[in-house]
């Protein structure tokens, strides 16, 4: 044996991660922080089946601020990010913070930029930031004495969080009486309709830009696209999103630039000086008017599913960008992507977004990582030996490749392979872009 004395290297401590939610959003933050060359320790609450192969489930609900808190203090959590909007509109982060517990995303002030379309209205008017003209109601017959002098479609909106069921395109007056009656009156989303919007209806292309902000810094993400509707060529009822794919052609270089200097530094600047500064992503869902881009809504975190294609495109360990928005310098940290394209297709389940059945086996999940898809668990549960269906929206299947016409055809190829019973999707997610 050599007398050499053998170098061990101070263990660093290893660092622990909590991700708040459930979805396939949350699966894919989990997945992209298990990359990380810093190994840290992941924990997922409450997480999913799918979740549970990669982060310790902990059974606390997100939007259980009590016990989140409760819970990082107690396991020394290091750092914790934010899936869902619910847990931020309730003040997770302010809770955090008062404990000393480092957390990205918006405090409850700033998140009020999604939790009130009526705040952020206001606040995109007073910032120059393009968006559809707009008046605000908090007495139904106001709103009903506007919409009679209104040319129909006119665009009506719940104030508060309704889950993505706020916002009704209304194209008769008709239709347009019933809704804020339905929002106002009858009170179908408790106090988040009480108080409306009505504003001019735009005629245009969607596109999401999120971005990373430290309150100063904001560096975009590459630009991507959901589908909402339930149905192939975006007909049926909306979704909490039935795919998505990145990088959205319509999101050419010039148009970013043009989002970040119009739009989302303009909404940084103002919640600065309001004296919310925003912290986290900050999501801007567009519409494109014959190529100028207007804000539809602001969203105060990553949206699901464009989280599940937009993560697989970063290069950039993505521990690192977190915690360069939670310690304030974002700026000293090079935000890479990769080359290439990413399609989500969801499989949901049947009757959603209506009600529906749980409890149904999921047959041919791969067991094996494959080359160029991935599967972001969004509503599974394990029972015994088998995963099991837990919720709407099942399942998200990434496809990779160069091109999104490749990414695509990977996608659906895994789906292919995946049933359940009564489960549905689109068949055209991103068929539209590849055909431009
Ligand atoms: N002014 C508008 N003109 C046309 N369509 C709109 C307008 N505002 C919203 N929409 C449509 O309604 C959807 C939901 O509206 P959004 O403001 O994003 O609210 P939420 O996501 O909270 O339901 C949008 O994705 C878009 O398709
Ligand atoms: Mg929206």
């Amino acid at each position: 044996m050599s007398d050499a004395v053998l170098e061990i290297p101070l263990a660093s401590k290893t660092m622990k991660v909590l991700v708040v939610g459930n979805g396939g959003r949350e699966h894919a933050l989990v997945w992209k922080l298990a990359q990380s060359p810093r190994r840290p320790k992941l924990y997922c609450a409450p997480g999913n089946a799918g979740i549970m192969s990669l982060a310790c489930c902990v059974p606390i609900k997100a939007d259980d601020i009590a016990a989140l808190t409760a819970f990082a203090r107690q396991e020394q959590i290091d750092l914790t990010v934010v899936g869902p909007e619910a847990p931020l509109a309730l003040g997770l982060v302010d809770a955090f913070r008062n404990e000393g517990l480092r957390i990205f995303g918006p405090t409850k002030q700033a998140a009020r930029l999604e939790s009130s379309k009526i705040f952020s209205k206001d606040l995109m008017m007073r910032a120059k930031i393009p968006t559809a003209m707009a008046r605000s109601f908090d007495r139904a017959s106001d709103a009903l004495a506007y919409v009679d002098q209104q040319t129909m479609p006119i665009v009506i909106k719940a104030d508060g969080l309704a889950q993505g069921k706020g916002v009704v395109i209304a194209t008769t007056k008709d239709h347009a009486r019933r809704t804020i009656q339905e929002f106002m009156e009858q009170a179908v989303f408790g106090e988040a309709g009480k108080r409306v919007i009505i504003e001019q209806f735009l005629d245009g292309k969607e596109l999401t830009v999120m971005a990373f902000t430290d309150g100063n810094t904001i560096v975009p993400f590459l630009p991507a696209q959901d589908h909402k509707r339930v149905g192939d060529g975006d007909t049926g009822p909306n979704t909490g999103g039935m795919g998505a794919y990145c990088p959205a052609p319509l999101g050419t270089e010039s148009l970013c630039m043009q989002v970040t200097r119009d739009i989302l530094r303009p909404m940084v600047e103002a919640m600065a000086r309001l004296g919310t500064p925003f912290q986290g992503v900050l999501y801007a869902g567009l519409m494109l008017v014959k190529d100028t881009p207007y804000v539809l809504e602001f969203n105060v975190r990553m949206g699901d599913p464009e989280t599940q294609v937009v993560l697989p495109l970063l290069k950039t360990d993505l521990l690192d960008v977190l915690e360069a928005v939670v310690d304030h310098r974002l700026e000293q940290v090079p935000v890479t992507w990769h080359p290439g394209a990413a399609v989500c297709v969801v499989m949901a389940s049947d009757g959603y977004p209506g009600p529906y059945r749980q409890g149904l086996v999921i047959h041919g999940l791969p067991t094996t990582e494959q080359p160029s898809s991935l599967i972001f668990h969004a509503g599974t549960a394990r029972r015994g030996d088998h995963i099991v269906t837990a919720g709407g929206r099942v399942l998200s299947v990434v496809g990779l490749g160069q091109t999104l016409q490749e990414a695509q055809l990977q996608a659906y190829q895994q789906v292919a392979g995946i049933s359940f019973d009564g489960c549905h999707y689109r068949r055209d997610i991103a068929a539209w872009a590849i055909a431009q």
